[in-house]
């Protein structure tokens, strides 16, 4: 309604007219919080099902399934090049007044949005929730999770991308390499002053807005405070530094700049793009080794389209693998079960990977977040500022060495600190809580007064699976997230080493200075512990570890196939000269850091290594 593209624009406008755009924020997030609480998750993608005969949709050069962090990259990127014409196949609409407002993070998880995907029932974690079943929320539309998600910039240390290059056996994937890619897209914006960036690993012009909020909670000076206390420095952590700071974010001036805005906007006036919404792709259409087109529904209707180049999948950690194990492409014994002919015999989906968090800990303190009138909080929101520009409060971060990382300078242990106000009534709704557990945990915290630390394994060993249910292109498939289930106990290690690390910041002067104060429990389930001994801290882990909504890895990179690689440097999928992947899928290990960034600099990649190989050549 109002034009969400020109937040400054309301600077110019009379004060009727402020006062107009203000009622309707207001009333737009009480609607969207309200309803958020009886709104119904869809249980399969049955709404884009049609009886009719397939139609011939046209011929392009390229076809971008999904309109994601990866895709809306690839579609910018290709339609650089005037001759080209590019089909972008997205499932979802654009994003909206309600997603641009950060704070509707919660509630934006039960819109149309959101896909709503559970994971199977869960034996080694999940135990507190509803059917041991953990939430897998991702993003439908133009922008993809990236409608929905923390908006948290993060990209990974160095040492992860010398990993990555040694997994593709190319520089093209090392950190000199990728850390251009991530500067081609950036556009820092340093309004923070006091915190500390390293200008050599930042860029100015790129279409990725990266900025802080404001203003700071004072939790978060005191989490900051704390950390120095313990020796712990604040710094700029995409500078692959150990240490703490206020969080970077995909924010424009207060608003949430996703994949759709940063990427698609700017660029919709190409001729040569076109972008079809609400178009729900089924299958690939593949003939002796080569890809031809796919099929998809749009609008009660179905289609095929041909490309004459190549189609690139960037349908996400889930969409990908269920599209290509559809086309029978993935491990044959899994495609026979289902009676699909087998294509190709990959480890499409045998490796779901993630950053696991335990959602735990709460901390009140004698600091009130106040409480003021939603319009006060909507006109500081149209100015950029104030708890509405920011996802669910979710300031402050931190990245440290567990025992297996010491000495190294390598983090595998990260807090985030969601100041005041984290846990809303919606919170047993997005986690899947018993009552038991939302009793024991959040139920009786005073939500103004306490603030809750993450506690996440970055460099998660556990491996879960993403599986067909069926050969009906409708139905879900089945996720199996799998998380702290690795043999040698080192991700439920390295979970409770992030525990002590923040008991050991409660003991700081900072956090006494608010009076800091550990809540949420004992846990009923784990009574037969003593309360914060050793084993209390594991029984309380199974129960409470989900994931922090990273998966990826599903279709890794790689050398060979033979030992589970699904693509190549060049992101290919083996066996097929024109069918790549340009999404969370390929990364073949879990990154110290949150995977929107990294997803984008797969964009990117994917933009130049297809020019290469038309062009021979890249500008
Ligand atoms: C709640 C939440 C919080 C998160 N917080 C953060 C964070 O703070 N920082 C961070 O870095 N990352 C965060 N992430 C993760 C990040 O958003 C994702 O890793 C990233 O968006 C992945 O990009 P992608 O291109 O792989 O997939 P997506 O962005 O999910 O895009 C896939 C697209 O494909 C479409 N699609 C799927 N199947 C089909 C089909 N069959 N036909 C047509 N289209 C299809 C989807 O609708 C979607 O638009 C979060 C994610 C969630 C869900
Ligand atoms: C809020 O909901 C009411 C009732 O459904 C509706 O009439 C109104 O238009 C909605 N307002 C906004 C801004 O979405
Ligand atoms: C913080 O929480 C309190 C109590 O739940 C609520 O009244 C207040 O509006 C919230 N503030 C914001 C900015 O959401
Ligand atoms: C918070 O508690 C500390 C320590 O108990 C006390 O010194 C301080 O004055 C308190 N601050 C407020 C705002 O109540
Ligand atoms: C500090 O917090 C504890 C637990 O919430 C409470 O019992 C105590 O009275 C508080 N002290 C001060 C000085 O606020």
């Amino acid at each position: 309604m109002f034009n969400r593209f020109f937040p400054l624009f309301f600077v110019f406008l009379g004060k009727a007219q402020e006062q107009a755009e203000i009622n309707y924020y207001a009333e737009l997030i009480s609607n969207v919080t309200e309803e958020a609480y009886t709104y119904q998750l869809p249980k399969g993608a049955y709404e884009y099902y049609s009886p009719k005969k397939r139609q011939y949709f046209g011929s392009y050069d390229f076809i971008v399934v999904g309109a994601g962090a990866g895709g809306t990259v690839v579609a910018n990127r290709l339609t650089e090049i005037k001759n080209w014409n590019v089909l972008v196949l997205e499932a979802g609409g654009y994003g909206d007044d309600a997603t641009d407002v950060p704070n509707l993070y919660g509630p934006i998880e039960f819109t149309r949005y959101n896909w709503g995907f559970n994971s199977t029932p869960q034996t080694t974690c999940c135990l507190g929730l509803q059917n041991h079943i953990c939430p897998y929320p991702r993003g439908k539309g133009v922008g993809g999770s990236t409608l929905i998600n923390g908006l948290a910039y993060s990209r990974g240390h160095k040492s992860d991308f010398q990993k990555w290059e040694k997994f593709a056996n190319s520089k093209r994937w090392g950190y000199d390499s990728v850390l251009y890619y991530f500067k081609k897209s950036e556009n820092f914006v340093h309004n923070d002053k006091q915190a500390p960036y390293e200008p050599q690993y930042h860029a100015t012009g790129g279409y990725l807005n990266v900025e802080y909020h404001e203003p700071r909670s004072p939790q978060l000076n005191a989490y900051l405070e704390a950390n120095k206390e313990l020796g712990y420095d604040i710094v700029d952590y995409n500078a692959n530094k150990i240490g703490a700071s206020p969080v970077q974010l995909n924010t424009i001036h207060g608003r949430r700049l996703d994949g759709g805005k940063a990427f698609i906007h700017p660029v919709r006036r190409r001729k040569n793009l076109k972008l079809l919404t609400y178009s729900y792709v089924t299958k690939l259409r593949i003939k002796n080794g080569v890809v031809r087109g796919v099929e998809f529904s749009h609008k009660g209707n179905n289609y095929v389209v041909q490309a004459t180049k190549e189609v690139i999948l960037a349908a996400g950690v889930f969409g990908t693998p269920q599209i290509l194990l559809l086309s029978g492409v993935g491990p044959r014994k899994h495609l026979e079960d289902l009676k699909i002919d087998v294509v190709a015999d990959l480890e499409v989906g045998s490796t779901l990977r993630d950053n696991s968090v335990f959602y735990g800990i709460s901390i009140s303190t004698n600091y009130t977040e106040p409480i003021r009138p939603l319009k006060e909080y909507v006109k500081e929101y149209l100015n950029g500022v104030g708890p509405y520009a920011i996802p669910s409060n979710d300031q402050g971060i931190g990245f440290y060495e567990s025992s297996y990382t010491k000495g190294t300078g390598i983090p595998d242990i990260e807090l985030q600190v969601i100041t005041a106000n984290g846990t809303s009534a919606l919170a047993q709704r997005m986690f899947y809580l018993t009552d038991q557990t939302f009793e024991d945990l959040w139920k009786y915290v005073n939500i103004p007064r306490t603030f809750n630390v993450w506690v996440i394994d970055l460099h998660a060993q556990s491996v879960g699976t993403i599986r067909l249910k069926s050969k009906n292109p409708y139905e879900y498939p089945l996720i199996d997230s799998n998380f702290i289930s690795d043999p040698e106990n080192r991700d439920i290690n390295t979970l409770y080493e992030g525990i002590q690390l923040i008991l050991r910041l409660l003991e700081t002067k900072a956090l006494k200075a608010i009076n800091a104060t550990l809540q949420g429990g004992p846990l009923r389930a784990c009574k037969r512990y003593e309360y914060l001994s050793r084993d209390y801290w594991y029984c309380a882990l199974r129960q409470l570890t989900i994931n922090l909504y990273h998966p990826l890895g599903t279709c890794p990179m790689g050398t060979d196939p033979k030992k589970g690689a699904v693509v190549d440097s060049e992101l290919r999928v083996f066996g097929f000269k024109n069918l790549r992947i340009a999404d969370a899928s390929v990364f073949p290990l879990a990154l110290a850091g949150h995977p929107n960034a990294p997803t984008v600099m797969v964009g990117e990649q994917a933009g130049d290594l297809i020019k290469l190989t038309y062009l021979k050549y890249v500008d």
